[in-house]
């Protein structure tokens, strides 16, 4: 159930590309869409193996290659974090990039400073892309159910998603999109300051407004 108003294609419409077409790519696209954006959507088979997603997401979605995935204004992460490491870098045009990827030791492999939590693992994603206009987002939200979450600002039930980067800009337009799609945004900072949200953190897999947010990193015993 979306439940915020369907905007009509204006100036502030974005075009985003989608790395990844499973539990993250579809909900995000599908809410992106819904406000007016224009989504690429790629993955690592055919162009044309997209064709009943593009048909479902409508007009404002077309199906690409990767490497044009890469080349809009905006490019989401939606892949597993290993694969991260397989993608070509850095993307032309120096697109902002939305991280909703996790870490999991079991599945991603040991990587020991981020385990340490030496470096957050959008800090390592950054590197890996060289690129500073990462933003890490939605990664806490389970996206079985994002979809049915929108709510209109100042609801006091509007549910907040833990956002951070290095890159004011960037962070400032994907704030402008968590509201555009029914969210509020809840500023963890830069980067290095995003290790709550990580798979292990407190807010992972964790729904609240803002308020909710504050008091559970109030409680977290590394606070
Ligand atoms: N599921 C959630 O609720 C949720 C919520 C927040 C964050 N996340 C995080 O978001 C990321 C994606 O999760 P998901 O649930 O969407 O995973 P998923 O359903 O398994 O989809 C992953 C997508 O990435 C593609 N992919 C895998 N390896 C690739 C590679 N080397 N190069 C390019 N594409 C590749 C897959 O394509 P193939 O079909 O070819 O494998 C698939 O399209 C993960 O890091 C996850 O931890 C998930």
């Amino acid at each position: 159930m979306l439940v915020v108003e369907e905007k009509s294609k204006g100036e502030s419409q974005m075009d985003i590309g989608f790395i990844g077409t499973g539990n993250v790519g579809k909900a995000l696209a599908q809410l992106f869409v819904h406000a007016g954006h224009h989504v690429v959507m790629s993955h690592r088979h055919s162009v044309e193996s997209l064709s009943p997603l593009i048909e479902k997401l409508g007009v404002n979605a077309s199906a690409g290659t990767i490497a044009e995935a890469t080349k809009q204004d905006l490019v989401v992460l939606a892949v597993p974090f290993f694969a991260v490491r397989e993608l070509p870098a850095p993307f032309p045009n120096d697109p902002i990039i939305l991280d909703v990827t996790n870490y999991f030791p079991n599945r991603d492999g040991n990587i020991m400073n981020l385990q340490k939590h030496e470096e957050a693992t959008s800090e390592f994603v950054a590197r890996q892309l060289q690129s500073k206009k990462v933003v890490k987002a939605f990664n806490t939200i389970a996206m079985a159910r994002i979809t049915a979450m929108p709510r209109p600002t100042g609801d006091p039930r509007r549910i907040a998603v833990p956002v951070a980067s290095d890159n004011k800009h960037a962070k400032a337009t994907v704030i402008d999109l968590i509201d555009q799609i029914g969210f509020d945004a809840y500023d963890l900072g830069d980067l290095k300051d995003s290790l709550p949200a990580q798979s292990d953190g407190p807010l992972f897999i964790s729904v609240g407004t803002k308020k909710d947010i504050a008091q559970r990193l109030k409680e977290s015993p590394n606070n």
